[in-house]
């Protein structure tokens, strides 16, 4: 067994509703220890000026220090919950925020202050994880696969493994013939399926006040329009082969703008299961078990259109998964592969041109 180690993973999306920190023990390869974890919350003011900077407005440099200092404190956090010393840890994984996705243009970039985090935390950081992928042609996401990857590596293939953050991905684990327990042996593939929460975190924002729908109570009480689905639907990103990534502003609100806010909702909760229902043409063999991790979980209206969909899926936590933090997990744990110069991202993951590595290092 190769040496492992604790990493901590932390993580921000695109839904903008807080930090995930997360510990897992791990040698880069396989997944020994999943530790504790939790969420740190942005407050309304926080989630605003960080919203401005997805939209590339605002004071970008002092957001970019605020955001990094929230991290170090969700990291202080972690550390006082689980018990442990900086130490006890030998990296962190820190994502940072993406304030913009164009990996068509070559573009990719996550704000966050790794020389920073370094500093306060008195721990090795490795962040910039999209870049170098972007670089080689890449989508630049989804990066969680590999992690997912190592998680269902044992179990019965082909499984799903969705994510309904900000956006929704999904990474399709099957075995190819030369098995063995190294992961770049398995076929792995992954995608951006299409909006996750982001649409309807929105709407809920312009009509609400409230960052999100809560346990899904407009979408229940509103009806679907299927003819404003179906042209969401129409849209050329679902015709887009894998790998495929989605810029978080890619879909808007202009289709829904007429209906009332509980139609609205129920619209966008269905075009998002609809586009989650699409993603499965692509797959190389229709996968045995599907499992949701991410915040898009805890919507009942979500998961109750998707299931209308996709009658087998079932919450990652049935699994013995803690699905809020898989995400973050994923950082710490290619946070370790990026020490170790490991890839991290693979043609069928991303679209690259090769399996890369990535990440930039600050050491403690
Ligand atoms: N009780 C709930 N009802 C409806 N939506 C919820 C609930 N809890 C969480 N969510 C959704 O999950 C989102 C957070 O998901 P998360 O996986 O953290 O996304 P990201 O990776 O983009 O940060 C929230 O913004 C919200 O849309
Ligand atoms: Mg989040």
């Amino acid at each position: 067994m190769a040496e492992s180690f604790w990493a901590l993973g932390l993580m921000s999306g695109t839904s903008l509703d807080g930090v995930d920190a997360a510990l897992i023990r791990t040698d880069g390869n396989d997944v020994f220890e999943r530790g504790d974890s939790l969420t740190l919350p942005y407050n309304d003011a926080q989630r605003v000026r960080i919203r401005d900077s997805v939209y590339m407005r605002g004071d970008l440099a002092k957001i970019e220090q605020e955001v990094t200092l929230l991290h170090a404190d969700a990291v202080k956090a972690l550390l006082k919950k689980a018990g442990r010393k900086p130490k006890d840890v030998r990296v962190i994984g820190f994502h940072g925020q993406t304030i913009a996705h164009r990996p068509q243009e070559g573009i990719t970039w996550q704000m966050g202050n790794g020389a920073l985090l370094a500093e306060k935390t008195g721990i090795d950081v490795v962040c910039d994880f999209r870049r170098r992928d972007v670089a080689a042609g890449g989508q630049g996401a989804p990066l969680v696969p590999l992690y997912h990857a190592a998680l269902v590596k044992h179990m019965e293939l082909p499984v799903v493994v969705l994510n309904l953050g900000g956006s929704a991905n999904i990474t399709w684990v099957g075995r190819s013939e030369n098995t063995g327990d190294d992961l770049l042996a398995l076929d792995i593939m992954a995608f951006d399926t299409g909006p996750g929460n982001v649409l309807i975190n929105e709407w809920a924002l312009r009509h609400t006040g409230l960052d999100m729908d809560k346990d899904g109570a407009l979408a229940f009480a509103g009806k679907a329009d299927d003819a404003i689905v179906a042209s969401y639907l129409s849209d050329p990103f679902f015709r887009q082969h894998p790998p495929k990534s989605l810029d978080r502003n890619y879909f808007t609100l202009d289709r829904v703008e007429t209906l009332s806010k509980e139609d609205g909702s129920a619209t966008l909760t269905a075009f998002t299961a609809a586009s989650v229902e699409a993603a499965q043409h692509y797959f190389p063999a229709p996968a045995r078990h599907w499992y949701v991790a991410g915040g898009g979980r805890h919507n009942p209206a979500l998961m109750q259109a998707i299931a209308a969909r996709l009658p087998h899926v079932k919450p990652a936590d049935t699994l013995g998964w803690q699905g809020d933090a898989l995400e973050a997990q994923a950082f710490a744990y290619l946070a370790v592969r990026s020490l170790k110069g490991l890839p991290l991202t693979l043609p069928t993951t991303t679209g690259g041109n090769r399996a890369v590595t990535g990440g930039a290092h600050y050491r403690a």
